[in-house]
C-alpha cells in the first residue's frame, strides 16, 4: 500500500437514515447539541459534572491528574463507596422498588428490591471480612447469572476489596492462571449453573482451579441446583450459611476515588491475557453517567441488558451503571433458546422491558430462528434498543428494530471496550439521525481521531485507525503487574493518544463506521479492506445467517479474502449457492471485495461471549497450527471447517 494511500479502504455504500422521533426526542435527557458541544470543549468540565451523579464523602481535590502519564489518575482527593452509591443512597425513596427481576432458566423467579440487595450486600460484606478480606484483598468470582453474583461483588466494593468475575463459561485452567495472576485469597462460585437445561459443574471446576491455585484459602459456594459436590472441609464454606450468620449491619467505608474496584481479563495479541485495571470513582462516573444518558434512563423504565455479567458489558450495564442509577432491570440466568426460541421475548413480555441491549450475535440468532419468535409476544413497551460487541450489519440493524423495535425504537450501537470501561461512541437516541451501521458519534466529553500509518489524520470519509485523544474517567488505568505492557499496548504507537485497536471512519455527518479490529484488516492487492464489510455483504443475502471473512496469505493478491457462511435453515448448501454469494458480494461492494472462496458450515468457531474467532480461521485457511483455542465454544466446528479447507481450493479463479 503506498503511504499516502488511506490506510483503511472503505466501500460501504451510506444507506437509510432515522432520525429522533419527535416525541422520543422531546422528553429525552440530551436533545440538545449545545450539550455536546460544551463538554467536547472542555471535557473535564463535562466529567466533574457528571461525577456529581454520584454521592462523595470527600470531594475531590483534583479533577485529572496527569503529571505522570498515561498512568492518569481521576478525582484524586475524593473519597466514595461505590457499593454506597449503587444501594444505600437510594435507600430512602427508591429502597422497596425493584433493582432485579431476576429469573432463572428453569422458570423460578425472584424480585430483589434495592432494601433486599443492600441487606444481602452488607451480610456478604461482613462473610468475607471473617475470611480476611478487607480493603486491598482480592477476590475471584466465578459464577453463572445467579443474584449472588452481583451481591459478591457489590460486597467487595463496600469492603474496598478488589474482585475478578471469571466467565462461568470458562475452563478451569482459565480460572486458575486468573485467580493466580490476580492473587485471589478467596473463590466464591456456585455447586452448578444452569444452561440450555443442563448443568454446568462450576463446583468441580473450582476444585480443579483450586489444586493449582495455592494462595486460596477458601471457597465459598452459592447453592443453585442442589446437585451433589464434593466437599473440602475447612475450605468450602456455604454461600447461604456464611450469609444467614452474618450480620446486616455494614458501615460503608469511604475508599479513594483511585482504589481498586476490579479487573477484568481479556484476550490480547498474544496468548496471556491482559488483566485491565479498574478503579471506584472514575469507573462509575463514566459507566452511571453513560447508563443514564445513551439509554435515556427514566424512572419508570424495565432496563434489560442480556449479557453475561462475567464480561464488561455486564460489569457496567448490567451491575453498576443501573444500579448507581437506581434503575430497574432484569436479570436473565439462561440459554436464550430454551425451553423455546422465543424464550427472551417471554421475558421482556413479562416484565414489560422497554429498554433492551444485546450483542449482534444474538441479533442474527433470533433473525436465524425467525419473525414468528418475537412476533408471538406483546413487545410494544420497548422503546429503545441497543447492539454492543462488534460492529452490527445493516441487515440485522433493520431486523432489531422492525421485529422487536415495533418499527419505531431508535437503536444506540455502542462501541466501547473493556478497557474504556464506559462507551465512548454511540448515538445520542433523543438527538442523533441513525445509520444502520454506524456507531454514531463520540459522546461528551470523548474525543477521537482517525489516523493513518503515518499518525496523521486521514482525509475525509478515509478509513484508519481509532484513537481516543483525551483521557476519560473510566479508562483502565494499567494492566495488572505489567505497566509496560500497558504503555507499549496503548500509548506508544502514536504517543499521548489511546490506541484503540479498531479500524474507523467517519463521515461527512461525523459519524462513526466502526471497521473492525485492526488485525481483521485485509490487505488486497494494495486495497485495504475491512472484514466487516464483506460479511454485511453476505449477511444481506436471504440465504446467509451468519458469515465471517479472513484474509489468507496469497503469492499474487498478498492476501485473498475467504469467506465463512452459514446458511439459514431451508437453503441447500451447493455450488450454485456458492457462485451466487460471490456475485453478491460484488454486487454489493465491488469485484475486489469478492472472496476467492467460501466455505459453508454448520456454525462458525467463536469465543465464549460470542465473538468469531478470525484469526483462528484464518490459521485454518493457511493451513497453520492452530495454536491456542481455550476460549473456544464450539470447538467440534473447527473439524468440520478444517475438513473443508480442501473444498476451497476448488472455488478459486
Ligand atoms: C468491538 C465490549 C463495532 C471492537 C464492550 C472493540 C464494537 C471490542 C462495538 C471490545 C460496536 C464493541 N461496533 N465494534 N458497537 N462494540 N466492539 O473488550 O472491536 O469485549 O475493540 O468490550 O469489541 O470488546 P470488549
Amino acid at each position: 500500500m503506498s503511504e499516502s494511500g488511506p490506510a483503511i479502504s472503505n466501500l460501504q455504500a451510506d444507506g437509510a437514515e432515522y432520525p429522533p422521533p419527535p416525541a422520543f426526542a422531546a422528553a429525552a435527557r440530551i436533545n440538545s447539541r449545545g450539550v455536546v458541544t460544551d463538554a467536547d470543549a472542555d471535557p473535564v468540565a463535562w466529567w466533574e459534572a457528571q461525577a456529581g451523579r454520584l454521592t462523595w464523602d470527600t470531594p475531590w481535590t483534583r479533577a485529572l491528574d496527569d503529571d505522570n502519564a498515561p498512568f492518569y489518575r481521576w478525582f484524586t482527593g475524593g473519597t466514595l463507596n461505590v457499593a454506597a452509591n449503587c444501594l444505600d443512597r437510594h435507600l430512602p425513596d427508591r429502597g422497596n422498588t425493584v433493582a432485579f427481576h431476576w429469573e432463572g432458566e428453569p422458570g423460578d423467579t425472584l424480585a430483589l428490591t434495592y432494601r433486599d440487595l443492600h441487606d444481602r450486600v452488607c451480610r456478604f460484606a461482613n462473610a468475607l471480612a471473617g475470611l480476611g478480606v478487607a480493603r486491598g484483598g482480592r477476590v475471584a468470582i466465578y459464577m453463572g447469572m445467579v443474584p449472588e453474583l452481583p451481591i459478591a461483588m457489590l460486597a467487595c466494593a463496600r469492603l474496598g476489596a478488589a474482585f475478578t468475575v471469571v466467565f462461568g463459561g470458562f475452563s478451569a485452567e482459565a480460572l486458575r492462571e486468573r485467580m493466580n495472576d490476580f492473587g485471589a485469597t478467596v473463590l466464591v462460585t456456585q455447586d452448578e449453573g444452569w444452561r440450555g437445561g443442563k448443568t454446568v459443574p462450576l463446583k468441580a471446576n473450582a476444585d480443579d482451579a483450586l489444586d493449582g491455585a495455592p494462595g486460596v484459602t477458601h471457597s465459598v459456594v452459592a447453592q443453585r441446583t442442589g446437585g451433589d459436590v464434593n466437599w473440602t472441609p475447612g475450605r468450602d464454606l456455604w454461600f447461604h450459611e456464611l450469609e444467614a450468620a452474618a450480620s446486616p449491619d455494614c458501615p460503608a467505608e469511604p475508599m479513594d476515588a483511585e482504589q481498586m474496584l476490579f479487573v477484568l481479563y481479556t484476550s490480547g495479541s498474544t496468548g496471556k491475557p491482559k488483566g485491565i485495571v479498574h478503579t471506584s470513582g472514575g469507573y462509575l462516573t463514566g459507566a452511571a453517567s453513560t447508563h443514564a444518558n445513551v439509554f435515556d434512563l427514566r424512572d419508570d423504565d424495565v432496563y434489560w441488558c442480556a449479557a453475561d455479567i462475567g464480561w464488561i458489558t455486564g460489569h457496567s450495564y448490567i451491575v453498576f451503571g443501573p444500579l448507581a442509577n437506581g434503575a430497574t432491570s432484569v436479570m436473565y440466568e439462561g440459554a436464550p433458546g430454551h425451553p423455546a426460541q422465543d424464550r427472551l421475548w417471554g421475558i421482556a413480555e413479562r416484565y414489560g422491558v422497554t429498554i433492551l441491549y444485546l450483542a449482534p450475535t444474538a441479533i442474527r440468532l433470533f433473525m436465524k430462528w425467525g419473525d414468528q419468535e418475537p412476533a408471538g409476544h406483546d413487545l410494544s413497551r420497548i422503546r429503545l434498543l441497543g447492539s454492543v460487541g462488534e460492529p452490527i450489519n445493516p441487515e440485522a440493524w433493520e431486523w432489531y428494530r422492525e421485529h422487536i423495535g415495533g418499527d419505531a425504537a431508535p437503536i444506540v450501537d455502542t462501541w466501547w471496550q473493556t478497557e474504556t470501561g464506559s462507551i465512548m461512541i454511540s448515538p445520542l437516541p433523543g438527538l442523533d439521525t441513525l445509520k444502520p451501521g454506524s456507531a454514531g458519534k463520540t459522546l461528551p466529553g470523548i474525543h477521537a481521531e482517525i489516523v493513518g500509518e503515518d499518525g496523521q489524520p486521514v482525509a475525509g470519509g478515509e478509513g484508519g485507525y481509532l484513537l481516543l485523544t483525551h483521557p476519560w474517567p473510566s479508562m483502565l488505568r494499567t494492566l495488572l503487574g505489567d505497566d509496560d505492557r500497558y504503555v507499549s499496548t496503548y500509548w506508544e504507537r502514536f504517543p499521548g493518544k489511546y490506541l484503540a485497536g479498531d479500524g474507523c471512519r467517519q463521515d461527512a455527518d461525523g459519524d462513526m463506521w466502526l471497521l473492525g479490529r485492526i488485525d481483521d484488516v485485509m490487505n488486497v492487492s494494495g486495497h485495504r479492506l475491512s472484514t466487516i464489510e464483506i460479511e454485511s455483504a453476505l449477511v444481506d443475502h436471504p440465504a446467509v445467517a451468519e458469515a465471517a471473512v479472513i484474509g489468507r496469505a496469497d503469492p499474487v493478491t498478498g492476501e485473498a479474502i475467504a469467506a465463512f457462511v452459514t446458511l439459514r435453515d431451508g437453503f441447500e448448501g451447493d455450488d450454485r449457492i456458492i457462485a451466487e454469494l460471490r456475485d453478491h458480494v460484488a454486487m454489493r461492494i465491488g469485484a475486489i471485495a469478492k472472496p476467492k472462496s467460501i466455505v459453508l458450515t454448520p456454525d462458525l468457531p467463536k469465543t465464549r461471549s460470542g465473538k468469531i474467532m478470525r484469526r483462528l480461521l484464518k490459521d485454518v485457511s493457511e493451513q497453520r497450527n492452530l495454536g491456542d483455542v481455550t476460549t473456544l465454544a464450539n470447538e467440534e466446528v473447527v473439524s468440520a471447517i478444517a475438513d473443508m479447507a480442501d473444498a476451497m481450493r476448488g472455488q478459486e479463479d
